[in-house]
Parts: C-alpha cells; structure tokens; sequence
C-alpha cells in the first residue's frame, strides 16, 4: 500500500484544498466595487470546486489507512481584488508544483488511483490558474 510519505503529501493536500475553499469563498464574500461584482460568483464556484477536491482527496486517503486532517493551511484572504487574485495565482501555483509531485510519487508506488485522481484535479487547477490570470488581467 501507499507509503507514509505519499499518505502525508495527501494530507498536505487536503490541508491546502480546504485553505482555498474558504479563501476563495470568502473572498467572494468581500469582493467589492463593480469589478468585486463580477469576480463574486466565479470565486464562489471555484470555492466549491476546491471543497469537492478536498473530499475526494480524504476520500482516498481514508481507503489508503490514514486519517484526513481537519485543519486548512493558512488562509490568505487579501483585501483589494488584485490582492486577492494574486494570492489566489500563488496558490493555484502551488498546488500545480505540489500535485505534479504527488503524481510522480504515486507512480514510482504503482498507485495507479491516486495518480488518476491527481491528474483530474491537475486540469482543474490549471483551469482555475488560467482564470485567475484571466481576470487579474488590465489591473
Ligand atoms: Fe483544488
Ligand atoms: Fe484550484
């Protein structure tokens, strides 16, 4: 079965899905101004989207034999939306290099589910990337 090192990296991962659930739903919460109007409802689907991730993910670890963590990596809300949206590049960043490791790490265990998982959450994290970088665009 998976090995402690992998088990951790995907609570890591758990630790950082739940971080950007309650980012991005927050900052959709505070977006203001006409542009904070638009951004709102795309924060809040991505929101959710990150929320499913972390569920999928525990999901996994829990057949793997380890217990999902209950505690969100820390939460960068921001203030201005360019703020928030700069964060929010950084953190889809991060997830992109950590997931790739997790990948990688998942194939050198024969873990072929594991990788599966990741390479799905993979695209959209990069979809979630792109339009951030979309939106941050002219401000
Ligand atoms: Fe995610
Ligand atoms: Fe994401």
């Amino acid at each position: 079965m998976a090995s402690d090192e992998l088990k951790e990296m995907l609570n890591r991962a758990i630790a950082r899905e739940m971080q950007v659930a309650i980012q991005y739903m927050w900052q959709h919460i505070e977006a203001q101004g006409i542009l904070g109007e638009a951004a709102s409802p795309i924060l809040r689907q991505i929101a959710l989207q990150e929320m499913l991730h972390a569920e999928q993910i525990a999901e996994r670890l829990s057949y793997l034999g380890a217990r999902p963590t209950t505690k969100p990596a820390e939460v960068k809300v921001g203030s201005s939306l360019k703020e928030m949206l700069e964060l929010d590049i950084a953190a889809e960043e991060e997830a992109i290099r950590m997931y790739r490791e997790i990948i990688k790490k998942a194939e050198e265990e024969f873990d072929v589910v594991t990788r599966k998982l990741f390479e799905n959450i993979l695209i959209d994290e990069e979809k979630h990337h792109d339009t951030f970088l979309r939106m941050r665009e002219g401000m």
